[in-house]
């Protein structure tokens, strides 16, 4: 396993590969693994000849009040878990590479990300597309995947691929969840052993507005006050946002009929955890 720090090495090695007919998949992440980023790992080994994986926190996607400095790193443990998975390069770029002096250039998805996490993280997404078209430069991927937790990022990277006519295929992976339905995160570290029960409030919150879906409720607004009473049942959690949206535009839908996803985002002690779920896909709780 090649560990790669420069852009112009891994925009070399990237043209060697691909002047050999090599298909790349391509995985960006910020690093401290979990099973979830292992089975975007996975997905990625099954798509390319060579799996190729960022590990850079990107400054530019979080807020002035976020948890930058405080965000968990481990490198090494990052390294072994990569080797055990089969990647090939890890991409590890200091700052001084992906933002050097004089950095001007930022892309905004229009849009997609004006809704729920972009409401309550301006400048979340322009950060995260900027950082993506810059790696998907570097990396020259054939296929990226991505995780569906973050159904809003999966949505603008989407929209940006197709606007910028990035030759590049998107492939969304489906939410990986501990035993007792919370969804993997890496922020999950930060709740106290109090705060887990209440945690499950999200997953727990999805499944009911699931099963009233299945019973024939439509009406986006009832099923949302369900939610939202259910979750504020448990202690500890503070709403950011419950939405129903479309999938494709991400904007606030009355009536479940086309393609719809209920969002949340809620806080639960330090850590900010967020959770979807599609109607009409299976929902493993
Ligand atoms: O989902 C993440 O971990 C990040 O937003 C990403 C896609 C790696 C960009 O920094």
């Amino acid at each position: 396993m090649k560990i790669i720090k420069s852009v112009k090495e891994m925009q070399e090695f990237s043209e060697s590969l691909r002047n050999s007919g090599k298909k790349i998949a391509f995985v960006p992440t910020m690093g401290y693994f979990h099973r979830g980023h292992l089975s975007l790992m996975e997905e990625g080994k099954k798509l390319g000849d060579c799996l190729v994986i960022s590990i850079y926190v990107n400054p530019t996607q979080f807020g002035p009040e976020e948890d930058l400095e405080k965000y968990p790193k481990d490198f090494e443990r990052d390294r072994k878990l990569s080797e055990d998975v089969g990647v090939d390069v890890i991409l590890y770029p200091p700052n001084s590479e992906m933002y050097p002096e004089h950095y001007q250039t930022f892309i905004d998805v229009e849009g997609v990300t004006n809704n729920l996490c972009g409401l309550s993280r301006p400048g979340h997404f322009r950060g995260v597309t900027t950082i993506c078209a810059k790696l998907f430069n570097i990396v020259k991927p054939h296929v990226t995947v991505f995780g569906k937790k973050d159904f809003q990022q999966l949505a603008a990277i989407k929209r940006m691929v197709i606007d910028l006519n990035m030759d590049l295929e998107v492939v969304g992976i489906p939410t990986v969840r501990e035993a007792d339905g919370l969804a993997m995160s890496s922020r999950n570290i930060y709740l106290k052993e109090v705060e887990r029960e209440s945690a499950l409030s999200l997953s727990r919150s999805l499944k009911l507005a699931k099963e009233l879906y299945e019973n024939g409720e439509r009406n986006a607004g009832k099923i949302i006050d369900e939610a939202k009473k259910f979750i504020e049942g448990y202690p500890h959690t503070k709403i950011d946002y419950v939405n129903i949206c479309d999938t494709i535009t991400m904007e606030d839908t009355e009536y479940l009929e086309s393609e719809t996803v209920i969002a949340l985002a809620v806080r639960v002690g330090k850590a900010r955890l967020i959770d979807n779920y599609v109607f009409g896909e299976p929902l493993d709780i």
